[in-house]
């Protein structure tokens, strides 16, 4: 399988981070093509917790880390990550890293301008990402070649701090430290797309990770509530320079429940008891921000309308285990609006507003699947909801989750 891509489902935060380090174990290459520090990928390996945000998840095991073109990277931030993994483990992570010249950088200016009135509305990160994906499509944003270049990246940055209207009274510390993060970096920068297509030819295996969700996709989102790049499959394509036919498997992650973080629709959201005991028992608070994460049952509405962008293979369900304890389970399986059923999923945010969810109600199982190897050892009313999930998005669950460690990780054979 010499291409896999694995993307979230949802509004993020599905797990993507876990199961790309469990799968990174039989990868040569594991890439990130979008988005930015904005991602708080949470991997647990043996207690320890890691959470990466521009690093893709495979760094732990060694893997070469490709950091695509589609991305937005703060270089001092990327430093700041590899050097808090620890020696060892940075050092690793810095020798296997490849970053794309046409990646475009993200400085303290966008993040400063990342806090107003619009930010607020949408319950953006705070990272900056609209505003470098403005200076991108703008043609005005500083690529990843330039940390080659350190005088003229230097003066660059400096034009664009001064014209972007923030405060500049950090700015000449700033760039002190930028000049010894281009040091460090430039000997990683990489034509990517050359690189992965002989990978491809050389029959390397290559995992590409999402970031954020599809619901999140700055297209085909919730937009306005949505982030600033493309988290489905097409993104894939523009943010690596792979072609579409050299992507052999599509992996859609959900979380056996949905959350999202920010504003925006989430019709089936539980905002009384349940939603805070779910939010306290998935530790539901944003790995980036901290932010408590809102919850709500699993809407195949939403899951299917992805699973027809991306052209998913395959799905794996995250966080079973924190359906452990309930008697009954929720899953949306259409919207009612104007007292007419819809299963597609609306665009426009007035009718977001007006849909209620339909739901059709499961019995719940009621003792820990966290420890269970195989799916023929699950409760018998876990392994009927899981069927009847996959029945009703018709694509396999090939992998569950039943926990935060890697090893909590059933892997159904022969589906
Ligand atoms: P990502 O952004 O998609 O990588 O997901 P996050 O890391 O932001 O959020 C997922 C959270 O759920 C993290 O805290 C993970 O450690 C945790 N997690 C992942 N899989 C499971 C699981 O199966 N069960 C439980 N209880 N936690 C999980
Ligand atoms: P991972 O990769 C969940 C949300 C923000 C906000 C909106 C826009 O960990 O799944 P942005 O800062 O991107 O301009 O914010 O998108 N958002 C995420 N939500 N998981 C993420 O990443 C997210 N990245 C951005 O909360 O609603
Ligand atoms: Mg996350």
């Amino acid at each position: 399988m010499p291409t896999q891509v694995v993307l979230g489902l949802q509004w993020g935060d599905e797990g993507k981070g876990k199961i790309v380090d469990v799968l990174a174990q039989k990868a040569d290459y594991v890439v990130r093509f979008q988005g930015g520090q904005n991602a708080g990928h949470t991997l647990v390996v043996d207690g320890v917790k890691t959470i990466l945000h521009l690093l893709p998840s495979g760094v732990l095991h060694g893997k070469t880390g490709v950091l695509g073109n589609g991305m937005v990277i703060d270089p001092v931030g990327l430093l700041e990550e590899i050097d808090g993994l620890g020696k060892e483990l940075a050092e690793r992570a810095l020798q296997n890293l490849l970053i794309s010249d046409r990646a475009h950088l993200l400085f303290p200016y966008h993040k400063q301008g990342d806090v107003g009135e619009l930010s607020q509305k949408i319950g953006t990160t705070g990272r900056g990402i609209g505003q470098a994906y403005e200076d991108k499509v703008s043609r005005q944003g500083v690529l990843a070649y330039m940390l080659s270049m350190k005088e003229a990246l230097i003066e660059q940055v400096k034009v664009c701090w001064e014209g972007s209207g923030v405060e500049t009274a950090s700015m000449e510390a700033y760039l002190k430290t930028l000049a010894q993060a281009a040091d460090r970096l430039a000997p990683h920068l990489a034509n990517i797309p050359a690189q992965l297509n002989e990978a491809y030819e050389a029959d390397s295996r290559i995992l590409i990770e999402g970031a954020q969700g599809s619901l999140l996709d700055v297209d085909h989102g919730t937009y306005p509530f949505v982030t600033s790049s493309s988290t489905t499959i097409g993104g894939v394509c523009t943010g690596t320079g792979l072609p579409a036919s050299r992507i052999d498997r599509v992996l859609g992650v959900i979380k056996a429940y949905t959350t999202r973080v920010g504003h925006g629709h989430l019709p089936a959201e539980l905002t009384g008891d349940l939603g805070e005991s779910l939010r306290q028992k998935g530790q539901e608070f944003g790995a980036t921000t901290g932010r408590a994460r809102r919850v709500g049952w699993l809407d195949l509405i939403g899951i299917r309308y992805a699973m027809m962008l991306n052209g998913v293979d395959e799905l794996v369900m995250m966080k079973l285990d924190v359906l452990d304890e309930l008697p009954e389970i929720q899953v949306v399986t259409g919207y009612k609006h104007n007292g007419n059923r819809l299963e597609v999923f609306p665009t426009d945010p007035v009718v977001w507003t007006a849909c209620e969810p339909i739901y059709e109600s499961l019995p719940g199982w009621q003792s820990s699947t966290e420890k269970c190897p195989e799916f023929d050892q699950l409760p018998d009313n876990a392994k009927r909801y899981i069927d009847f999930v996959e029945d009703r998005l018709g694509v396999p669950i090939r992998m569950i989750s039943t926990g935060p460690e890697r090893t909590a990780t059933i892997v159904r054979e022969g589906r």
